[in-house]
């Protein structure tokens, strides 16, 4: 059976793959305030940025606190190995220990476009297969064409569109749904 009970750290040239700790959270909260993150994710609804604020540091404690235990996924800061700092995270989720399957996400803020998001999919994809599982989903809204093209480089492959799923601004957004097969993945 695949086990996400085990968080190992998961190294690679550009960034570095560590299990959440508490202490992370301060960081993390302030990272995912980042305009960009927020609408990319489908978290913000608004450009305005007039919405309540999704999460208090409390909230994201307790949250987090629960992840870090977790048998069902596996929550990873994003180190960028040049400056050490945490700018993100990749979380392997929803598992599914009879299909095995799981889901993934991520998000990085103030480091994108260097190559950074595509190890951490990367280092990701080699841990989720290397425990034995045969698939990854993912959801990425159509507006976010780094995102896709990122996961198709990966090998992820587009597989259905949920019609109108993202309400933002005064508009309709559809979400992708793409997965990644074990056969698939060239590592
Ligand atoms: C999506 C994300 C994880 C990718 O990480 P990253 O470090 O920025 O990506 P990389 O630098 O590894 O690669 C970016 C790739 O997208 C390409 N790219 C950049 N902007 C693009 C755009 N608007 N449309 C299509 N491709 C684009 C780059 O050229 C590069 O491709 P290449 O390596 O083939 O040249 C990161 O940008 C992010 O977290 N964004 C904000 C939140 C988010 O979108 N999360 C994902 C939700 S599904």
């Amino acid at each position: 059976m695949p086990d996400f009970s085990a968080k190992p750290a998961l190294t690679g040239e550009l960034v570095t793959l560590r299990p959440v700790e508490v202490a992370d959270v301060p960081t993390l909260w302030t990272l995912m305030s980042d305009p960009e993150v927020g609408r990319l994710t489908g978290s913000v609804h608004h450009s305005s940025g007039e919405e309540p604020e999704l999460w208090t540091v409390a909230e994201l404690n307790s949250i987090y606190a629960g992840w870090m235990t977790a048998n069902d996924r596996i929550v990873w800061v994003v180190l960028d190995n040049t400056s050490g700092q945490v700018v993100g995270e990749a979380v392997l989720n929803h598992l599914d220990e009879e299909n095995l399957s799981c889901g993934f996400r991520i998000w990085i803020s103030g480091a994108t476009n260097r190559g950074l998001g595509t190890e951490a999919v990367r280092l990701s994809m080699a841990h989720a297969f290397a425990v034995g599982l045969h698939r990854v989903e993912l959801d990425v809204y159509a507006f976010n064409s780094r995102a896709r093209h990122v996961y198709e480089k990966v090998g992820f492959v587009v597989e259905g569109t949920k019609r109108q799923a993202l309400r933002f601004d005064d508009d309709w957004v559809d979400c992708y749904v793409m997965g990644l097969l074990a056969p698939e993945w060239r590592g």
